[in-house]
């Protein structure tokens, strides 16, 4: 079975990463890895490459930055030279990202066989260019991969339950694979010059960093919370905060930092405060507290006793997030047991 998996974002290589370590000792499985280019400084991108062990990709199509429409255009593109040169058994694509969106056009329209890793997530907010993603990636693939029971039901009243497997999250696998790693040689993975105690912060939705109102109370919220924050900053979000003149003093700006690094950072951390996806449900597989700067999840299932709090931009909320109990009850299981890209590779051999 030949696959082309495309990916193009930094949440796509940690997925891809997990999937295609068991992918890849399957001798019944050749992949071909296709990198949109869609992130490309060596910190949003080679470096998950590199520690995570995953192959080089075979195409880099490097599209770059652009609008919504020039860069999935460019994608779309590139992406169909591929499959037509390929001429794969189907194709694997991850979340909810332009790459994802271009990746299930472009195959579908050739007739190959989609499978989306990551489908059924829904925000019900259609202003967040990820969720119309989503809800056409799902639409038009042939085989949906559902992390939790909460994506089985949407894909269920989207009338796609047909093609859905509930498979857990490949997140969640990466996360217990890592950690043994991390606790094996804690040192190495520990980020040099910040404070001993902080909160862990990352901010790049378009949402929080196209709205200067939204940031803006975002960081005086930070300003009033008394404590150290680190905040390892995402490309967007660093070129607004170059033009913004007064941040914080507890706020600690580093680079982006790699996958291991960031779960490391994570362990270390009081809370976490974060517009990011993945990063919630790290903070939740990590038995932190996740303070959400949105004012919606698609992981539900983190939600019960204030393991993840909904905070969007308001001041008032996000102090008083910071200023209650940290949970104690037990983590919920509802996101696999950790083996959920054996049962995408297993799925996959069938179709
Ligand atoms: C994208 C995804 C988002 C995902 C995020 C993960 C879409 C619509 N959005 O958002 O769902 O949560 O990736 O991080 O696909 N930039 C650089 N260097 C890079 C990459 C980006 O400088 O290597 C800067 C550029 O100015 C670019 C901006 O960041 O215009 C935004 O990048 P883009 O890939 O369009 O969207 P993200 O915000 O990264
Ligand atoms: N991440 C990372 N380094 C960083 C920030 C985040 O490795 O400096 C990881 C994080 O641990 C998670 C993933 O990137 O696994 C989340 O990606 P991001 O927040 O960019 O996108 P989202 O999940 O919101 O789509």
């Amino acid at each position: 079975m030949k696959i082309v998996t495309i990916v193009g974002a930094r949440p796509q290589f940690i997925k891809a990463a997990t999937v295609s370590r068991i992918i890849r000792a399957n001798p019944a499985v050749h992949e071909i890895l296709l990198h949109t280019g869609q992130h490309y400084d060596e910190n949003m991108s080679e470096i998950f490459f590199r520690e995570l062990g995953i192959p080089l990709p075979d195409y880099n199509l490097e599209v770059g930055s652009g609008s919504h429409a020039v860069q999935t255009g460019l994608m779309l593109k590139g992406i169909e030279e591929v499959l037509l040169k390929e001429k794969p058994d189907c194709t694997l694509v991850y979340g909810d990202t332009n790459s994802t969106l271009a990746g299930a056009l472009a195959a579908s329209k050739l007739h190959i066989p989609v499978a989306h890793v990551e489908a059924g997530l829904r925000s019900f907010n259609r202003a967040m260019p990820e969720e119309i993603n989503r809800i056409v990636t799902d639409r038009i693939s042939d085989l949906l991969f559902a992390p939790t029971r909460t994506a089985v039901i949407n894909l269920s009243q989207e009338g796609l339950a047909d093609i859905t497997c509930f498979t857990g999250d490949v997140m969640y696998d990466s996360v217990v694979y890592y950690k043994e790693r991390i606790l094996q040689n804690p040192a190495k993975y520990k980020t040099a010059g910040i404070p001993e105690k902080y909160l862990l912060a990352t901010i790049h939705r378009a949402e929080n960093t196209d709205n200067p109102g939204n940031l803006k109370n975002i960081f005086l919220a930070f300003s009033s919370l008394n404590q150290e924050i680190v905040l390892p900053v995402h490309p967007r979000t660093r070129k607004i905060l170059q033009t913004s003149p007064d941040l914080p003093g507890n706020v600690h700006i580093i680079d982006p930092v790699g996958y291991l690094q960031m779960l490391k950072l994570t362990m270390d951390a009081t809370r976490v405060l974060t517009d990011s996806g993945g990063l919630q449900k790290e903070a939740y597989f990590l038995r932190k507290q996740c303070i959400t700067l949105r004012s919606e999840t698609e992981w539900i299932e983190t939600l019960h006793d204030h393991w993840n709090i909904i905070a969007g931009s308001d001041p008032g909320k996000i102090e008083a997030a910071v200023a209650g109990d940290l949970p104690t009850a037990p983590i919920q299981e509802g996101f696999g047991n950790g083996k959920s890209a054996g049962i995408i590779l297993e799925k996959l051999l069938l179709f």
